[in-house]
């Protein structure tokens, strides 16, 4: 397989990238996670390194357009990086001072290591080259490390050094926000210690979330410590030192700084200042803690690669991809109370809330580190109560979770909302995106399928499966002379359409995704009760006292609730979709170039786009990305709705057309969807998911932060899409079809406790089973059942699939052959 792929490398310095540079090249291990900004960087109009912590939240109060805004921030922290240098009373050896002679930046995917190359010459004519290396160790999780090599070119004398640790940072790395409070921190401590020590503590103004800080820095001449006199950098709000030793023309010295992190939240423990100075006390050198990170990146690796064939450009994109994921969710993350933040913990857009992106990127961890997936639905898990409280609040029953968590699991979506295009600030709606509830139960679902984690299922999932469907029960009203219920005033995930054009409260009706996914959760639901055994069904009927009769409305709720239709078919994204106008399309492409946010763009002319048939992002088509066609079908006959083959293809033509991707998970669901009915259509669609943030294809968006939920999906994409993995008749079915564009890939996956080798070439599949296999095994391929036994390595044919194919057909007299293999 493929050695490329490895690198990211940008040569030259480029002022206005780099904002974006540094959010891709963000360090984390999903403790924590630190942009990619220089050591001696502020934030200014080039710069802006941001710390963040997960779950490292703060509430503040803005008085906004005359109301009060209360938004709540994933926290940028006390800023660790700070490691300046100069010849003694010269200039700082940065990059806006000085003349670049050489610059390369690259970050190393599979080591988890940023490095940045430069030779600068200064006013005086004096050349210095520096190699930084830097790492957020992935194994100790609270420890980071810089190491800086520094090598006098032509001249000799003495050099100055400056380190801190500086909490004087604030929330000011989206522009949109910049009205809101971004003051968070306040210092209470900061000092010097030992020989060569600084540490700092701060407290989180409202959520009292104390974080303590402490770092060693030293200089060291090959294996030798070089002794240098400290001074105290006095100044409000950092802990600094600077130390001046001498320098010798052509001869390196090193100079490492080690971080600690932590925080009052930590377990094992007794109080953060005290473990952090402890920490970097014994933390060793630079190059011992970057073998230990190499290593825990080595297993994750091992794991979680998906390597493909001679395709290098993809190969990179796939795995930066997989890199941020595991930066911000990882093992680290198991024992935390975390939800995965929409952009990652790599910026400062949406603040860093959880959405329903999770959709998007639990099929993966599911498949890889199901641990951390089980971790991420605890955190919805012990937010039930609050979304029991929601619902209450809205008069529903049951748990209606918020559009947007943070801390507690209270609805944290803005009301208001700015329109950079126009400057005006208008209502925010997206609260109405009840589906959020749906998605946090299909999570379950699925991730029970993928693990076989009865524990889970019986101890938390069930409840949470019960407490939505109830929610979904009492938001569906009967309409009896139709004999239909309908669910009214929400939003689909397609945020261009908060209400209609004719109406003033805002809220769409019967939105069928919403409806439908309710519909599906509902049967999961009564599924439940039947998994978990009569002694948990017990203890469940008796908690959450439910009877017959709500089971029993459940089951009937599950098989009339309501789709409407348009001509032809086509699912309608909403009642009333056809009374929307048709779009010119063409004449906005011609008038504005890039009009992925239309929303905006019609705002600013005075217009609203929820007068067209204009979707932001995948809705209706999301439907055929979380089911497969046999459960579709089976999904609308319990409707008692027709489910043509034919008009699958029709609604997807529809609707590709007028969606506008505003957001990156839409690209992700329409590669999905045309897989396999346009092959290069959908391949183009996933190079360009896998691009969103490596081309910042939003023009902008990325150095806020990545966009997480497309970048797993993307993984996803290739992973499930490629492999058209899916599950069936309890068991787990692929079926392979490489894109011309691919000459093979292979990887690893993880089903209920079994370590599957996935190995796809263009003529033939390997699945193998590693020694040690336990229990018996299945793998669905293609349309047979194969059993599996320890050792096992099977072979089947594979056809080259091109343009114009068809999925075999999905018949209920599927061969179901046992077989040892072919
Ligand atoms: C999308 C949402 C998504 C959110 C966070 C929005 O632009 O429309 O579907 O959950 O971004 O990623």
């Amino acid at each position: 397989m493929a050695e490329a792929g490895w690198n990211l490398v940008y040569d030259g310095f480029e002022p206005s990238q780099e904002r974006l540079r540094e959010a891709l090249c963000t360090l984390g291990n999903g403790y924590f996670a630190t942009r990619g900004a220089a050591e001696g960087a502020d934030a200014d109009g080039i710069h802006y390194p941001g710390t963040y912590l997960a779950g490292g939240y703060n509430r503040l109060a803005t008085e906004i357009a005359g109301r009060t805004v209360e938004n709540e921030d994933l926290v940028n922290l006390p800023n660790w990086l700070p490691l300046a240098f100069r010849p003694e009373g010269g200039d700082w050896l940065d990059l806006p001072h000085m003349e670049l002679l050489d610059f390369r930046q690259e970050l190393d995917l599979r080591q988890g290591l940023l490095e940045r190359r430069l030779l600068l010459r200064d006013a005086e004519g004096r050349e210095t080259s520096l190699v930084s290396r830097r790492i957020v160790h992935m194994g100790l999780p609270h420890l980071a490390a810089i190491k800086v090599v520094l090598r006098p070119e032509n001249w000799s004398g003495r050099l100055e050094v400056r380190s801190a640790l500086d909490a004087r940072v604030t929330n000011a790395g989206v522009e949109r926000y910049r009205q809101l409070g971004s003051r968070h921190l306040t210092t209470l401590e900061r000092s010097a210690f030992g020989d060569d020590g600084i540490f700092l503590v701060a407290e989180t103004n409202q959520s009292r979330l104390r974080i303590a800080e402490a770092a060693v820095t030293r200089v060291f001449d090959g294996a030798d410590l070089v002794s240098v006199t400290r001074h105290a950098e006095d100044e409000e709000g950092m802990a600094g030192q600077h130390f001046v030793f001498a320098v010798t023309e052509c001869r390196a010295v090193a100079v490492e700084k080690v971080v600690a992190l932590y925080t009052a939240r930590d377990r094992a423990v007794s109080e953060p200042r005290e473990a952090a100075v402890q920490a970097v006390g014994k933390a060793g050198r630079f190059d011992e803690l970057l073998a230990s990170h190499v290593q825990a990146w080595r297993s994750l690796w091992e794991r979680c690669d998906v390597a493909l064939e001679n395709h290098a450009p993809t190969q990179t994109a796939l795995r930066l991809d997989i890199f941020h994921l595991l930066q911000t969710v990882s093992p680290n993350t198991v024992d935390l109370d975390v939800g995965v933040p929409a952009r990652g913990l790599h910026g400062e857009a949406y603040r860093g809330h959880v959405f329903w992106d999770e959709l998007f990127i639990l099929p993966f961890l599911n498949f890889h580190l199901p641990r951390v997936s089980r971790a991420l639905l605890l955190y919805r898990y012990r937010r039930l109560p609050a979304a029991r409280r929601l619902a209450g609040e809205a008069g529903y029953r049951g748990a209606m979770y918020p559009w947007q968590s943070g801390s507690s699991g209270r609805e944290e979506s803005q009301t208001l909302h700015l329109n950079p295009r126009s400057g005006r600030w208008t209502a925010d709606n997206t609260h109405l995106q009840r589906h959020v509830s749906a998605a946090i139960g299909y999570n379950v679902w699925r991730y029970w399928q993928t693990t076989g984690d009865r524990d889970f299922l019986s101890g938390y999932g069930a409840e949470m499966l019960i407490e939505i469907a109830r929610f979904w029960a009492s938001i569906a009203s009967y309409d009896d002379e139709a004999d239909r219920y309908d669910i009214r005033g929400v939003m689909g995930p397609d945020e261009f359409h908060d209400g209609y054009p004719w109406r003033d409260e805002p809220g769409l009706d019967n939105n069928a995704y919403t409806n439908v996914m309710a519909a599906w959760l509902l049967c999961r639901a009564g599924d439940v009760l039947e998994l978990v055994g009569a002694e948990r069904r017990r203890e469940l009927d008796g908690l959450l006292g439910l009877g017959a009769d709500e089971i029993a409305l459940w089951d009937r709720i599950s098989r009339r609730m309501r789709a409407v239709f348009l001509d032809g078919g086509i699912i309608a994204q909403f009642e009333g979709y056809d009374r929307l106008q048709e779009l010119d399309w063409e004449g906005y492409r011609q008038r504005y170039g890039d009009i992925q946010r239309l929303d905006r763009i019609l705002e600013a002319e005075g217009d609203s786009v929820n007068r067209y048939r204009a979707s932001k992002q995948a809705d209706v088509l999301m439907l055929f990305y979380l089911f497969s066609h046999e459960e579709l079908r089976a999904l609308f006959e319990r409707l008692g709705y027709p489910f043509e083959p034919d008009s699958i293809a029709k609604c997807i033509d529809y609707y590709v057309k007028r969606t506008s991707n505003g957001s990156t998970l839409s690209r992700v669901v329409h590669s999905w969807v045309l897989a396999r009915g346009d092959r290069a259509r959908s391949w183009s669609l996933l190079a360009e998911a896998l691009d969103s943030d490596l081309a910042d294809i939003q023009g902008g968006t990325t150095a806020e932060g990545v966009h997480l939920g497309a970048m797993a999906g993307s993984v996803d994409l290739v992973l499930r899409g490629q492999t058209a993995l899916e599950f069936r008749d309890d068991a787990l079915w692929i079926s392979p079809c490489l894109p011309k564009e691919l000459q093979g890939m292979c990887m690893k996956l993880l089903y209920r406790g079994h370590w599957l080798h996935l190995q796809i070439g263009c003529e033939e599949l390997t699945v193998s089973a590693p020694d040690g296999w336990a229990g018996p095994g299945h793998i669905g391929v293609r349309n047979r059942l194969h059993a599996f036994k320890a050792g096992d390595v099977l072979k089947f044919s594979c056809r080259r699939v091109d343009e114009g194919y068809r999925p075999e057909p999905n018949t209920a007299a599927r061969e179901r052959v046992m077989a040892e293999g072919e």
